[in-house]
Formats: C-alpha cells, structure tokens, sequence
C-alpha cells in the first residue's frame, strides 16, 4: 500500500465501471473513493469506501497492519459512497470505536443500524494515537449537515472530506507529485460545481477555519493526494466558492432543426467580434448539464436558448436550468433567445425562470424567433451577442 507521510497510508479504491456518480453524473475517468490508515500505537483508519469495494478495502487494510486489530474509525461525511463499508467494518473489527458528531451518528444508526461503540467529537477535540495526534474541525454543510474534517498535526495532513476532491480514478500514482495531473484540474470544477456547487456559503466558513493551519498534505475522498499543489487547489475551492470567474461566455441551446442553433452561432460570432475571447458553445441535448454547469462556474456570461417545446421550453433546457437554479449562483449575466413554429413560449418559460429563481443579472435584449431567422431577429441576435461581450469587457 502507497505510504503518503509517516506512517499515514492511502487504502482506498478506484471505481472505473460506474457510468453515472450518484446515478446523474459522468464519470468518463471514473472515480476513486479514498480511505486512509495510520498505523500507530492505536490503528485509526479515515473513512471508508462504497460496500461494492469492501473485499478489495479489506485487503488493502491487511496489507499495511496484518491481522491487527483496528482502534478508531474517523467517519468525516456519512454519504454512501464513504461510509458504505461502516458496518461490514464493524463486523471484520468489532471493537472498532467510530469517531463522528451527533450528526454523523444519527446518519448512522438510519443508514446502518450502527448504535454502538461511538465516540463523539466537537470542534477542537483532539486525539492522540501515539505518535501522531488527530484533532477535529467542523465543516457542517459541505455538502451534507454533518461533514467535519480531521487534522494530523505531526505531518501536517489534512483528511478533508469531499472538500477539494475531483472526480477521476487513481491510473497507480496516489500524490501529485508522482502523476501527471492535468485531467484532474477540469474534473475538479465539475466535481465543485455539480456535487458541492450550491454550498459556496459553508464552504467558505469551513475555509475559514483552515486559515494559519500548516497544511502539508490535503487527502480528500476522492482524487489525488495534494501535496505539490496545496496551494492551488485551495485557491480554486477558495475561487468557486466565492462564484468568482474568468472572463468568458456559455452559449448553450437546444435544438430540433437549426434554426435555434442558427441564432446561437450568429450570437456567438458577434460577442466574439465584440471582443470575447473565451466562448464556449453546448447543444444541451448532445452534451451532459454536468460539462455545462461546470462552464457556468468557470465563465460569467451565460446566454441561453431553446424551441417551444408542446407549448412549454423544450425539455433539456428545462433540465439544465432547473440544476442551475438549483446552485445558487451568483454574479453571474443571463441573455435568451428562443423560437418557436406555431405556439410562442420558450422566451417567456426563460424569463420566468431567471425571474423565479436564477436571479442573474439580465444582459442584452431577449430574442424570439417565429420558424425561421429573418434579417430583423438575426440583427437582434447580433445586439445580444455584443451587449453581452460590452457587459462582460465592463465587469
Ligand atoms: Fe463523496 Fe458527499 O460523498
């Protein structure tokens, strides 16, 4: 098993035969659930992995401490894909104390029916293993109510949790500093934005706690160990949760015949003329919400159009604005356009719900399209287009 520092272990396991994380999000590189184990005077192991995994878990535990016994489990976050092995854990250990917050052992006992031998922790408590010492900080709401990250303050590591993990499997090499990371750092906007996204707020308290803390290592449940790149992994949990941007531009549209995506490239072209450099164009129904939600969180501008679909907005653009809406995001600018054969709703179905519950700042004016682009309503598209690029140049 990969030792990562002094003693502390990466024991966890790569997930690369799931299509859908939580059943709704892609994992084109899969995925790795991350557990660790200190062997120490009192063996502590850090979360666990999805039960799928346990006979593989299992053997990875045996590797580094034999037929030892273990001490303490460190439950940071009871959502599934981490604390599915707890009870069979329990089973193989049974004298095993799981350390978590009152949360953590309500989720326990509905989820697994564990209702002994815990061991609850407040913030700031701290316990000692032998050599290395564990102390607890509470992070509730990222992105579940009783997430709490644990610190070893001898190596300066710091078991996180969800926060600053990225989806992508471990292809051998464990801390960053031993891959090549550059298809992580894309994967990690999309883990951000679609799992942990509507949580800025608590995110940016827990990394409040964190500030003055010496933190060498950052081992998350999912991803690379951070070593080399503390610092910037930081920064951008610490940019995506402030929903700070780059400059750029989302187009996205749906489309059944054309002649919305017709729109969509003369609007395009014309933010592009206006001087936008960064602009990047999704057909809703080709390419997955979860790349377009991730671009919304990278880029401030996002202009968005769609047919009428059975008098109502065409469904995959409901869809992806019902998981925009469902962030909370912030600072951002919305422009629309929609058509329509016989029966004009896509334009208003947007406006309502920018309105209702998107709550962008409106930029440019909104375009209908009756069938087919005309000279007129291509002029309008053309005004969107550069209103957007003229908001986006004074931001
Ligand atoms: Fe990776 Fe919130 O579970």
């Amino acid at each position: 098993m990969k030792e990562i520092v002094n003693k502390i272990y990466y024991v966890g396991v790569n997930d690369r035969n799931k299509n859908l994380f939580e059943g709704l999000w892609p994992l084109p590189n899969g995925v790795s659930y991350n557990s660790y184990l200190i062997d120490d005077e009192k063996v502590c192991l850090i979360d666990t992995v999805e039960v799928d995994f346990f006979v593989q878990f299992l053997e990875n535990i045996r590797e580094v401490i034999g037929d030892r016994k273990i001490d303490f489990l460190v439950v940071n976050h009871m959502e599934p894909d981490h604390s599915g092995s707890l009870a069979l854990i329990r089973k193989y250990y049974p004298d095993i104390k799981i350390i978590g917050n009152k949360k953590t052992f309500q989720m326990a006992e509905g989820f697994y029916g564990v209702i002994n031998g815990l061991l609850e922790v407040k913030n700031g408590d701290t316990i000692e293993l032998g050599n290395h010492t564990l102390s607890f900080v509470m992070t509730p709401m990222v992105h579940w109510p009783e997430t709490m990250v644990t610190l070893e303050n001898t190596s300066h590591v710091l078991f996180s949790g969800d926060a600053f993990g990225c989806f992508g499997a471990l292809n051998g090499g464990v801390v960053d500093s031993q891959i090549n990371t550059d298809t992580f750092w894309l994967e990690m906007v999309r883990y951000y934005s679609n799992i942990v996204g509507k949580y800025g707020t608590p995110v940016q308290n827990a990394l409040k706690k964190l500030v003055g803390i010496r933190l060498d290592y950052l081992c998350a449940t999912h991803g690379p160990v951070w070593h080399e790149y503390v610092e910037k992994v930081i920064g951008i949990y610490d940019t995506l949760s402030k929903y700070e941007t780059e400059p750029g531009l989302v187009i996205c549209y749906g489309t059944m015949y054309g002649n919305t995506e017709r729109a969509a490239e003369v609007i395009a072209r014309a933010a592009s003329e206006a001087g936008v450099k960064n602009i990047v164009m999704y057909n809703v129904s080709k390419t997955h919400h979860s790349y377009i939600i991730r671009d919304v969180f990278r880029y401030r501008g996002l202009i968005v159009g769609a047919p009428t679909y059975n008098t109502g907005l065409y469904h995959e653009m409901d869809v992806l604005l019902s998981e925009l809406a469902g962030r909370d995001i912030k600072n951002h600018l919305l422009g629309w356009f929609g058509s329509y054969g016989w029966a004009s709703k896509a334009v208003t179905e947007i406006q309502k719900w920018n309105d209702e519950k998107l709550h962008f700042e409106v930029t440019g004016e909104p375009v209908e399209i009756k069938q087919s682009l005309t000279p007129e309503t291509k002029t309008q598209c053309e005004a969107l287009g550069r209103a957007m690029a003229e908001r986006l140049k004074a931001v």
